[in-house]
Parts: C-alpha cells; sequence; structure tokens
C-alpha cells in the first residue's frame, strides 16, 4: 500500500472479527515502530503484548475508553523509558512517532487499530504499572488495540485552511489551483 494512502486510510478501528492476527504481523509492527526518529536517537521505548484475556479484561476497568480492548486478540502498550532517554521529557514525542508509525503499518497489512491513551492520566499510569508489573522508570503511555476490522472505514479530509499560517500568526497560505 503506498503510503499515502495508508495515511489517509487509517482510522481508528473499534470492532474486530475473531481472527488472530499472526506473529508475523506483530512483528512488523514492531519493527515499524522501532524505526521511527527519535530526539537523539535514544529510541527510549519499550512494548508489552498484551494477548492474555485475564490481563485484556482488567483494561477497561483502569480506562472506560477502552472497552474494546478484551474484544480484540491483542493490543501492544508503548512506553517510554525514563533511563534510556538522553534529552528529558522527548520520550513523549519519540513514543508517539513509533505508535503513529505501528497504526500506518497496521493499516497498510488490513490490520484495524484504536490507540487508546494512558499517560498524563496518573491514575492510569499507576494501574498500568500495576498490571503489567512495570517498574518505576517504565511509562506506559498508550494501548494499542490491535484486530482485524469487522467492517470497512470511509476515508474522508480534514484539511482546514483556517489552521495553517503563513510566516505568522493569522496570515493565510493560499493554494491557489493545487487543492480542488
Ligand atoms: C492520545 C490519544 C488518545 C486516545 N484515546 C482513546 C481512547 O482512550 N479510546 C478511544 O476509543 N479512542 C482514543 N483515541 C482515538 C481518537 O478518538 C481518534 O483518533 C479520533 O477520534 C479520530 O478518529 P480516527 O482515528 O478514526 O481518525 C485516542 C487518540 C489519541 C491520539
Amino acid at each position: 500500500m503506498e503510503t499515502l494512502t495508508a495515511l489517509h486510510t487509517r482510522r481508528s478501528i473499534r470492532n474486530y472479527t475473531d481472527q488472530a492476527v499472526p506473529e508475523q504481523a506483530i512483528l512488523t509492527l514492531l519493527e515499524a515502530a522501532m524505526i521511527a526518529p527519535s530526539a537523539g536517537n535514544a529510541q527510549p521505548w519499550q512494548y508489552i503484548i498484551v494477548d492474555d484475556p485475564t490481563v485484556l479484561r482488567q483494561v477497561p476497568v483502569i480506562n472506560p475508553y477502552a472497552g474494546m480492548a478484551p474484544n480484540a486478540p491483542v493490543s501492544i502498550v508503548v512506553c517510554g523509558d525514563l533511563n534510556a532517554e538522553k534529552y528529558k521529557g522527548f520520550w513523549v514525542q519519540d513514543c508517539s512517532a513509533a505508535i503513529q508509525n505501528m497504526l500506518l503499518a497496521a493499516t497498510a497489512l488490513g490490520l484495524g487499530t484504536v490507540w487508546t491513551g494512558i499517560y498524563p492520566v496518573e491514575e492510569r499510569v499507576l494501574a498500568f504499572q500495576r498490571l503489567l508489573q512495570l517498574p518505576e522508570s517504565i511509562i506506559p503511555l498508550a494501548l494499542i488495540v490491535i484486530g482485524h476490522p469487522a467492517a470497512s472505514s470511509e476515508r474522508k479530509s480534514r484539511f482546514d485552511a483556517t489552521k495553517v499560517h503563513h510566516n505568522c500568526w493569522g496570515k493565510p497560505r493560499s493554494f491557489g489551483t493545487c487543492r480542488a
């Protein structure tokens, strides 16, 4: 799949079939995540693959907006590794770049994903650290739910020219005839 097609067709998918996610696909997603850019190339991330139904059932108890997790075959918790950081505080951006790579790779493989937020909600961070037995220096940022989509989703543009400024705040940038 073309990069731009993957980018424009990715949607948050919250309903899945019973089909398992192959081991090779999980590896592809993790390779995509770990090739992401990071400040100082520190790669301050750790990934917890969760496919134990007992653990997945606990997810909505911690995050009520992640009620779909037990219905998907696998989730990956993306964590910042504070001990691996070169530039303090950049781990959130590094891990977010890794997550987006993972979501786009999943789209290219025909998989459906949804990014469910953990950090910076303190009680969620603590609860996931407890659930997954994470050391204190490993901060769960997000849980990515992964499965085969139960339905197709539509492609739509969110381009908004009012959010684009030219050289200074408030000065619009015309794209002329570039856009229909
Ligand atoms: C930081 C972050 C946290 C999110 N947390 C949740 C969540 O807890 N539950 C959920 O269903 N979706 C969550 N989402 C997905 C957004 O709701 C979704 O990306 C947004 O509505 C746009 O829809 P789309 O992904 O289909 O383009 C999160 C997305 C981001 C980037």
